[in-house]
């Protein structure tokens, strides 16, 4: 049993790993440069590998930096099957399944890591190399990627449902969004433009085409009648989460990160209801013109939006754990000092102040 004072630490502890300024401040380029410095090779010779194989697995690594970040921040929590504390995970969650992909390439670069340095490198700093290294294969842009993150050990299904993003947003709600997870409108624009690579389930699009799941055609005002009509052709009306039908979102150059996502949107070819607001709200839509325009600069300010995505909320220091198997939490014996599921309430009963 605890002491009373040990209660008092592990709170206190929780309290500054909750401390999101200071966590974020603690990321570091070549955070395991004396540690294991072959890390991000590996990661690098891993990615390049599966993307010599599937050159799709780019935009699944991209993607899945993405959904862990934006729920309970980049810890890697997107990556677990089961949650410690019973219950569905953030993978069973339809934003993420069937769609997401690329967890078999972190698994490889994880054992390879783990080969090389155990214990030492989080999962969720794999999951930022691999993203990054999967912009510089798609668009040859390489930025470097601050690290130290630490793994989480919860992950809930209706955390991914909350925090993600649907295709159904309007202008406002995907600001809203990404404010909420300190990113501003203008890097909101510049990370859509990553759905210039990679593909969509119908069951993102299907309902800007046929009415309600029924056998009546629609084309919604942000569709072009060319374009809606090869949806339309290659989606079922009665389309549900799981039909296994997709479709490239940058239809001619789906394994490419340049700025073409900006020129589509004018021209009705935005796949997406969310993909339209941004033309839909004037001060949005001079941005798209903007990256568009300039497929520099879209690049420059997107490897730096990238590197501010994968600050949120993270955990660094002792707060987590650096797991060993990315796809579960540590055996409780071979954990460092974790977070205690404390809520805020909690910490308040006991009297503890976060001083800073
Ligand atoms: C702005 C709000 C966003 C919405 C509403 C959204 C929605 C979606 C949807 C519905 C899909 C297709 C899922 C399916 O297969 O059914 C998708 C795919 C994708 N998204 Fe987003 N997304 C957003 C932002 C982002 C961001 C910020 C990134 C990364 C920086 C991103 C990267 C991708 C990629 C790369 C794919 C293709 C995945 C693959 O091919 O496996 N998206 N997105
Ligand atoms: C995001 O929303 C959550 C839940 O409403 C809130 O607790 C949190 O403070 C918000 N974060 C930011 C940065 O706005
Ligand atoms: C759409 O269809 C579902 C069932 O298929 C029905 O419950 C719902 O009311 C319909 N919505 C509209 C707006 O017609
Ligand atoms: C969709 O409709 C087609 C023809 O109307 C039918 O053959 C098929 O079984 C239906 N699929 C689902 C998933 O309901
Ligand atoms: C495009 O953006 C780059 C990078 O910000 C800048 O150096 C360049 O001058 C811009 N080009 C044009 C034509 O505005
Ligand atoms: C990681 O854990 C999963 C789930 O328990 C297991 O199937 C897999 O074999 C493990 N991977 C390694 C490398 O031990």
């Amino acid at each position: 049993m605890a002491t009373p004072h040990g209660t008092a630490a592990l709170a206190l502890a929780a309290v500054l790993c909750l401390l999101p300024a200071l966590a974020s401040a603690q990321l570091k380029v070549g955070f395991y440069q004396k540690t294991c410095p072959n890390a991000e090779t590996l990661v690098r010779q891993a990615v390049s590998a599966a993307f010599a194989k599937n050159a799709g697995i780019a935009a699944g690594l991209i993607r899945l930096h993405f959904h862990d970040c934006f729920v309970r921040g980049c810890d890697a929590s997107v990556l677990l099957t089961v949650n410690p504390g019973g219950g569905r995970t953030e993978r069973d969650a339809p934003p993420n399944n069937p769609s997401l992909r690329g967890f078999e390439v972190i698994d490889a670069a994880k054992a390879a890591v783990e080969q090389s340095c155990p214990s030492t490198v989080s999962c969720a700093d794999i999951l930022a190399f691999a993203a990054r290294d999967s912009v510089t294969l798609t668009g040859n842009v390489f930025y470097p990627v601050p690290a130290g993150r630490r793994d989480g050990s919860v992950s809930k299904e209706l955390d991914a449902n909350a925090n993600l993003p649907p295709p159904t947003f309007t202008a406002q709600q995907l600001i809203d969004r990404f404010k909420n997870k300190s990113l501003n409108a203008e890097e909101m624009v510049l990370l859509s433009g990553a759905h210039t690579v990679g593909r969509s389930f119908c069951a993102s699009f299907v309902d800007r085409v046929w009415k309600n799941g029924t056998n009546t055609p629609i084309v919604d005002a942000g569709l072009s009648p060319s374009y809606a009509a090869l949806l339309r052709a290659l989606c079922p009306f009665n389309t549900t989460q799981t039909t296994p039908i997709t479709t490239a979102m940058d239809p001619g150059t789906l394994n490419v990160l340049d700025n073409n996502y900006y020129k589509l949107l004018p021209r009705g070819m935005g796949l997406f209801f969310s993909d339209n607001q941004l033309r839909v709200d004037a001060n949005l839509n001079a941005m798209v013109n903007r990256f568009a325009a300039n497929e520099t600069l879209w690049k420059e300010r997107f490897a730096a939006a990238m590197v501010k995505m994968g600050r949120i909320q993270v955990q660094t220091g002792r707060c987590g754990q650096v797991r060993l198997n990315c796809s579960v939490v540590n055996p409780s014996s071979s954990s460092s000092i974790e977070l205690p599921s404390l809520s805020l309430a909690d910490e308040e009963q006991e009297g503890v102040v976060a001083t800073s």
